[in-house]
């Protein structure tokens, strides 16, 4: 199910975890963005009754995620600092397909989703595996199975829309591409990069 091309490297977690005040500040806004992606999809495919009702649900959803980081960074008494560029993201991007039916636009949007939450989803457990403090392990681990959620929620509407086998194909295409990405990020101490 869950099997990303490549593995992110231990020793990421362990870099991360030394500064929590960065690692919290860079989760928070990727909360926002996976709230922002969601709306933009309502608004760009009004005419998927299915993608907008879920869409709406996922919004609020990384909208409270986005909530219980920032109490995470007050409860620590640090503060949110501005919100980080990504630059994986933007380099996952790059690879969606310009030109062709707005089914497969739209289907590679919902893989490149899937792929940022199953990336977020293995990250989440190596830190949860790796952060002393147990009640942010805890927030990490119940975090791990929510992404595990919404990784599969893309990846079926992305085969609701365009049939399993196509879509698996094109899913490959995607792995490899991430792999070769996440690579270039693996130095990075962020939650991608
Ligand atoms: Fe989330
Ligand atoms: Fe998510």
């Amino acid at each position: 199910m869950l099997r990303l091309a490549l593995p992110t490297d231990p020793r990421w977690a362990h870099a991360a975890q030394m500064d929590i005040s960065e690692i919290l500040t860079d989760h928070a806004w990727c909360e926002q963005k996976a709230a922002s992606a969601a709306i933009s999809l309502m608004v760009q495919y009004p005419e998927f009754p299915e993608l907008v009702s879920q869409m709406a649900a996922l919004a609020r959803e990384e909208m409270e995620h986005f909530q219980r980081v920032h109490q995470c960074i007050l409860d620590r008494g640090l503060s949110l600092g501005r919100e980080r560029k990504d630059p994986y993201v933007h380099a996952l991007i790059s690879f969606q397909i310009k030109q062709g039916s707005k089914e497969h636009r739209l289907r590679d949007k919902l893989l490149m989703a899937a792929l940022i939450e199953a990336r977020s989803c293995e990250r989440f457990r190596l830190l949860s595996e790796e952060i002393a403090d147990p009640s942010l392990a805890g927030f990490y681990r119940e975090l791990m199975a929510s992404e595990a959620g919404h990784y599969t929620l893309f990846i079926s509407l992305a085969r609701d829309l365009t049939g399993r086998e196509a879509t698996d194909v094109r899913w490959r295409a995607w792995l490899n591409y991430e792999a070769g990405q996440i690579q270039k990020f693996q130095s990075g101490k962020g939650m991608h990069a």
